[in-house]
């Protein structure tokens, strides 16, 4: 396969562990081994008699039954994986070259670039801003839906706008995909973290959809690597799993002993965690209103990031001179293949203030 590099990606991967600061992390505050195993009450010993051997290639049956009983989709509905890994396998076990596919724009860059490296025709369906606000055109995709692609790929609460559908507007999107037939990929990383709109429900309770989510965002566990997808259509989930038999074959043993503990307690860790991003996020809030002059702000619906434009100067010069006089990191927005001199920002973690009062200090620098 061909497939051009993930461009955000590699931005981290040059930056994340050079600099000191990072604006831009999409991920909550992570928590220790042992914060985990103590919040579930259960000791870390499960730990050093594990034995790793093989694992069941669906998952743990404890993390599967987790899941399940989350979106109700019956064992066979469920695959514990890599989030990142999951969205390759259903991509090239569902699409084939040739076929449409709608995507939201900006995106996550693997929701289209791995359409497109099989050979589909990718048209966006893209977020804009209007009126201190983003928005989404739902005539527009019931135009787009029209055409009769054969998947939509959404992502709701949305990175990096942090976006989010009011309920009757997520309602219209699951109609029109119904009345037109189209399987959808709901990409759901940043569920559970609503902010200033009511919490939406999953895709996976639809018949013909995918719901991909997992532990990196809002749980704060990257270094897991494990998520899932749930759905009713077995047939499409019983294709990821044989698919897998090509990338992983089946989990690491301890990452799923600590996911099993995260789950039994998975609550918690979404509450420290959202308590934290709402601070941010009004830190963020009073931080933007005193500098309307230099970037225009809107404040995310959901999810941990949103996505500002800088009104004087180029977004990339001013990341160069972050990395240069801050050690800080700033994500710029032609990473997600758009141009429009914006940049991500993450509120997810407790350090956010003090990357927060250090962009500050470059902006008051001037020279953007
Ligand atoms: C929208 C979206 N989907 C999927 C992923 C991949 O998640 P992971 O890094 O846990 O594989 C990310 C990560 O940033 C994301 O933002």
């Amino acid at each position: 396969m061909r497939i051009r590099d993930f461009q955000l990606e590699r931005f981290f991967a040059k930056y994340e562990f050079n600099v000191s600061h990072l604006l831009s992390p999409s991920d909550c505050e992570s928590w220790t081994v042992s914060e985990i195993f103590d919040a579930a009450r259960g000791g870390c010993d499960c730990m050093r008699n594990l034995r790793l051997s093989y694992t069941e290639s669906r998952g743990a049956p404890a993390l599967v039954e987790a899941v399940d009983s989350m979106y109700g989709v019956g064992r066979d509905g469920v695959v514990i994986g890599c989030p990142e890994e999951l969205i390759f396998l259903f991509m090239n076990s569902f699409l084939e070259a040739g076929d449409e596919v709608v995507c939201i724009s900006p995106a996550y860059q693997s929701l289209y670039e791995l359409p497109r490296a099989i050979g589909c025709d990718v048209v966006f369906w893209s977020l804009i801003a209007r009126d201190g606000r983003w928005r989404l055109d739902y005539d527009e995709l019931e135009t787009l839906l029209r055409r009769r692609p054969k998947l939509l790929v959404l992502n709701f609460p949305h990175n990096p706008t942090g976006y989010m559908p009011k309920p009757a507007e997520f309602g219209r999107i699951g109609d029109l995909a119904e009345r037109y037939g189209i399987t959808v990929f709901s990409d759901e990383m940043y569920r559970g973290l609503a902010l200033s709109e009511p919490e939406l429900p999953s895709f996976a309770g639809h018949t013909d959809a995918v719901a991909m989510s997992g532990l990196s965002k809002g749980p704060g566990l990257p270094g897991l690597r494990l998520g899932w997808i749930a759905s009713r259509r077995h047939d499409l989930i019983s294709s990821v799993l044989a698919m897998k038999d090509y990338t992983t074959i089946c989990n690491p043993a301890p990452g799923e002993v600590i996911a099993e503990a995260a789950m039994r307690n998975i609550e918690a860790l979404f509450r420290r965690n959202i308590a934290i991003l709402r601070q941010n996020v009004d830190i963020a809030n009073e931080f933007f209103a005193r500098r309307s002059e230099a970037v225009e702000w809107i404040p995310p619906m959901g999810g941990t990031t949103a996505f500002p434009r800088l009104l004087t100067g180029d977004v990339m010069e001013l990341g160069e001179r972050a990395v240069a006089l801050k050690s800080l990191m700033v994500l710029p927005d032609e990473v997600f293949d758009v141009k429009g001199n914006r940049f991500r920002v993450g509120m997810g973690r407790k350090n956010f203030p003090l990357a927060l009062e250090l962009f500050g200090e470059l902006l008051n620098m001037g020279g953007q």
